[in-house]
């Protein structure tokens, strides 16, 4: 018999929270950022659990959980409910929420308004806007009023339309200029970090140099800060159009269905749920249950015999 003790394994350091200094010193340090979105209490944990950074409640949440044909129609309370959930379910990653649609565009006053609401009811760390231009203001508005701000350039699904389409942006030299110049803005009005969607690899790798503060790209090449990916593209569940960034891990929407059609053909054939998913009585119980009954059968059987 050995008399060595058994080789402890080290203590796994708890996973502090992630925090915005937290992820400059990673820029700094050249670790990669992992973002990913979440939309509910499930799938947060999920994110948690696997130890990504930042967790985006989306506004891509309007067509993969809400199934809406765009990210247009979603409400502020939509949003609202679909952050607080993800919130419950998570501890440690940072925490972005997307300011719909029509939240933020028509003044300082109603951006910082609806920011507050996404950190005041929803729990949310920071919110991310779209777009260059007029949102550098909005941007630097919340900022000044207390609520980390993330950027987005490139493709911006909320105004896709005046982009001509979901398609890739900044592909010619002029309009990759326009890109840089909107991201060094969005810099300068005090976002701690910049989505670059859908834009050649090239570009971001040209314009990368130029930010102090991370890029998390997604259709944007490896020259990022980090990367970014729908919850449901990732993981094979939604069925829409998935665009060809989206690097599916997964099959699930097929599991589920394989798991559901299983279900269905077990309860139809009577074979669920067998005597392990059942609850038992002490015989003793079921046989005075059983008399009561046929006594009550019996008084109601004479009682109608006397009318
Ligand atoms: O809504 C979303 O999921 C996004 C990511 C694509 C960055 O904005």
């Amino acid at each position: 018999m050995s008399t060595t003790a058994p080789i402890q394994s080290p203590p796994v350091p708890e996973r502090l929270p992630v925090t915005l200094p937290a992820l400059a010193e990673r820029k700094e340090r050249g670790e990669a950022i992992v973002m990913v979105t979440a939309y509910d209490y499930p799938s947060a944990q999920v994110a948690e659990e696997a130890g990504v950074d930042i967790v985006l409640v989306g506004d891509s949440g309007a067509m993969t959980v809400l199934g809406y044909p765009s990210t247009v129609p979603v409400s502020i309370e939509e949003m609202l409910m679909l952050t607080a959930a993800t919130r419950r379910g998570l501890r440690t990653p940072l925490l972005v929420a997307d300011l719909p649609f029509g939240t933020y565009e028509q003044s300082d006053e109603q951006a910082i308004a609806s920011a507050q609401r996404f950190v005041k009811e929803g729990g949310a760390d920071a919110v991310k806007i779209e777009g260059g231009g007029r949102s550098v203001a909005r941007a630097q508005a919340i900022v000044e009023a207390g609520v980390p701000v993330m950027g987005h350039v490139g493709l911006t699904p909320q105004t896709a339309t005046a982009l001509g389409g979901y398609r890739a942006q900044g592909r010619t030299a002029q309009r990759a200029l326009a890109l840089a110049q909107d991201a060094l803005a969005l810099q300068q009005a005090g976002v701690f970090a910049i989505v670059f969607e859908a834009i050649p690899a090239a570009v971001a790798a040209e314009v990368m140099p130029l930010l102090r503060i991370p890029v998390i790209g997604i259709g944007a090449g490896p020259a990022t800060d980090g990367q970014v990916l729908v919850f449901h593209d990732l993981l094979g569940i939604y069925d829409g159009h998935a665009p060809r960034f989206a690097k599916r891990y997964a099959n699930l929407r097929a599991e589920m269905a394989r798991a559901l059609a299983c279900y269905a053909d077990e309860v139809r054939a009577r074979a669920f749920p067998a005597p392990e998913h059942s609850y038992s009585i002490d015989p003793g119980e079921l046989e005075a249950l059983r008399k009561e009954l046929a006594r009550g059968a019996d008084e109601r059987g004479a009682g109608s015999a006397a009318r």
